[in-house]
């Protein structure tokens, strides 16, 4: 068979069809539903205790730490309270051994140093000055509180969360794999190692990266309107959004301040479907769960995130390989190659190694739009241990990229669909707007959703749109972060498009979600969380509304949030 027509028929098999698309949400919508209701289900929906979303006149210096994929961060932020911020960050790879180390010790002791010396490094003054008060002081009570640096610490990972500094690791995602650590409280094992080291560091907020991209885009965005979710496209995915409090109807132990009627929620929307109702399934997406480190779990972030495209793509291009009759990276095609004429697939190419192809291949393919595709060939020789391959074989790799990466796409577009049709936002004036509908009649909707009727509908609002302006107040504020969402050309594009396909949002809604970059989202949200936690611990009283409480921070902010003395 010809290798273009093999490709075609790769390709389409990663097709989803805005039929797939409107399942997908009303599967998607229900699941939502449950996980509010009760623990156990496949997306967690876990309270996080932060009961309000920042408005920029936050000020204070924090520190911050991250550990969510392959680097860990540490940061320091500076936030000067008039939506902006300054940041001194260092970062490190953490070593794959200590990914599945066999004690949680390991790790964390790891972490702990990487803070010690970011504190010698960018601030010394400060540290040494603790160190000294700590060495003459003889009772901890002796020093003051208030000048330990609090730390928000982002921890990128499923965690039943009891308390704005408390949780305990649910399961490990990404190719962590470390046991001993499940069950416990992550704070506290960050904690204990830092008080090995003798470092005046309080773990006084984790934070998920979607919560703490939420709060960092909610600090930064134009305009008035306040963020409704925190989304993760990078090495996993997930989201988290602004719920009302009426909706958990779970139990909920920590204590935690009632008076804003809100909740952000962290979905842990990477596990949505676990169950493959509705999520498609191909040989090769069949193969990777296979050989994972976790079956069965993770199955919708497995379809979308950094982490799994690259081996995906592997797992597709080997299985052309294995087949006599159809020429991937043989001489057959590289005859007339330009510059060289024979084409090898090296012994130790990324290709034969699980895991091994990394996922930045798909958004070169993508970008390469060349006639000769120099930069996608230049790639595969170093990504996929190619030497000359033919433009054929890049055309190949291309095409199956691209249809993987699109589905990646309009999988994440239907994940901001649910969470915005479910939380009923896209109703003007949410106060005064009808009751967003209950999960069970925005499934019904969608299961009766006519095809024909929609697509009429959909051009005509969109011969409507053309030119409208959207009011601010009307505006769904949304924030992202992620090398998939940052970087793939295109991708906010097939997002929308699998948006518009779902009847509840259509070509107008669409227009009215705002999708921005929350850069640093880590650093920053967790900065305001241990933010607000310092304040909490002075008032001894739980979350505020920030919107309301913190201006009274911000007024008295040069005393009361900054912890690290210049
Ligand atoms: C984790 C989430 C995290 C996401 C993005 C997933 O694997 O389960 O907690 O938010 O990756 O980093």
């Amino acid at each position: 068979m010809a290798l273009a027509a093999e490709a075609k028929r790769v390709a389409a098999e990663f097709e989803l069809t805005d039929n797939d698309i409107r399942k997908t949400v009303a599967e998607f919508v229900a699941e939502m539903a449950a996980g509010l209701a009760q623990d156990g289900t496949a997306m967690s929906q876990i309270p996080t205790y932060v009961t309000g979303v920042p408005n920029g006149t936050e000020k204070g210096l924090y520190l911050a730490v991250d550990l969510g994929g392959t680097n860990f961060r540490v940061c320091s932020i500076q936030l000067n309270g008039d939506t902006t911020f300054n940041l001194v960050q260092s970062k490190v790879a953490i070593p794959k051994e200590l990914m599945v180390a066999k004690t949680a010790k390991e790790l964390f002791a790891f972490l702990a140093k990487q803070i010690e010396v970011f504190l010698r490094t960018h601030h010394n003054d400060h540290f040494e000055k603790q160190l000294r008060r700590r060495q003459t002081v003889s009772t901890p009570e002796g020093y003051r509180d208030e000048h330990i640096f609090r730390l928000g610490f982002t921890f990128s990972f499923p965690v039943k969360q009891v308390g704005i500094n408390r949780g305990n690791l649910i399961r490990w995602t990404k190719g962590f794999n470390i046991q001993d650590a499940v069950g416990k409280d992550v704070c506290q094992l960050l904690q204990e190692e830092i008080d090995l080291l003798k470092l005046p560091v309080k773990v006084a907020a984790l934070v998920n990266d979607t919560v703490g991209t939420l709060m960092a885009r909610s600090y930064t965005s134009p305009g008035k309107t306040s963020t409704l979710l925190g989304a993760i496209f990078g090495t996993g995915t997930n989201g988290a959004y602004v719920e009302k409090l009426s909706k958990i109807t779970k139990s909920m132990k920590g204590d935690y301040d009632k008076s804003t009627g809100e909740m952000v929620v962290n979905t842990e929307w990477g596990s949505f479907d676990n169950g493959l109702k509705v999520l498609p399934n191909t040989e090769y997406d069949a193969q990777l769960d296979r050989d994972s480190v976790n079956p069965g779990i993770q199955m919708f972030e497995k379809r979308i995130s950094g982490m799994f495209l690259g081996e995906i793509l592997r797992i597709a291009l080997v299985s052309i390989m294995k087949r006599p009759d159809v020429p991937l990276f043989r001489d057959d095609n590289s005859s007339h190659n330009d510059y060289r004429s024979t084409t090898t697939v090296d012994e130790t190419s990324p290709l034969h190694t699980q895991w091994a192809v990394d996922s930045s291949i798909l958004s070169i393919a993508e970008a390469d739009n060349s006639v000769g595709l120099r930069a996608l060939r230049q790639q595969i020789e170093t990504s996929l241990g190619v030497s000359a391959a033919s433009i054929d074989d890049a055309r190949a790799v291309k095409e199956i990229a691209h249809a993987i990466a699109e589905r990646a796409a309009r999988l994440s577009g239907a994940a901001v669909a649910a969470i915005v049709i479910h939380t009923g936002r896209l109703n003007p004036g949410a106060s005064s707007a009808p009751q967003p509908k209950s999960a069970a009649a925005i499934v019904e909707d969608l299961k009766n959703f006519n095809l024909a009727e929609a697509a009429s509908a959909t051009t005509n609002k969109l011969a409507d749109t053309a030119g409208m302006a959207v009011n601010e107040e009307e505006i769904v504020d949304i924030g992202v972060d992620g090398s998939l969402v940052e970087f793939y050309p295109g991708y906010e594009d097939y997002m929308r498009a699998a948006m518009r396909a779902v009847p509840e949002i259509g070509a107008v809604g669409e227009r009215k979600i705002r999708i921005g970059i929350a850069k640093d989202g880590s650093g920053v949200g967790a900065a305001l969380i241990a933010l607000v936690a310092a304040k909490m611990e002075q008032s001894n009283n739980y979350v505020g509304d920030l919107r309301q409480r913190l201006e009274s921070v911000g007024e008295s902010s040069e005393e009361q949030a900054i912890v690290v003395e210049k």
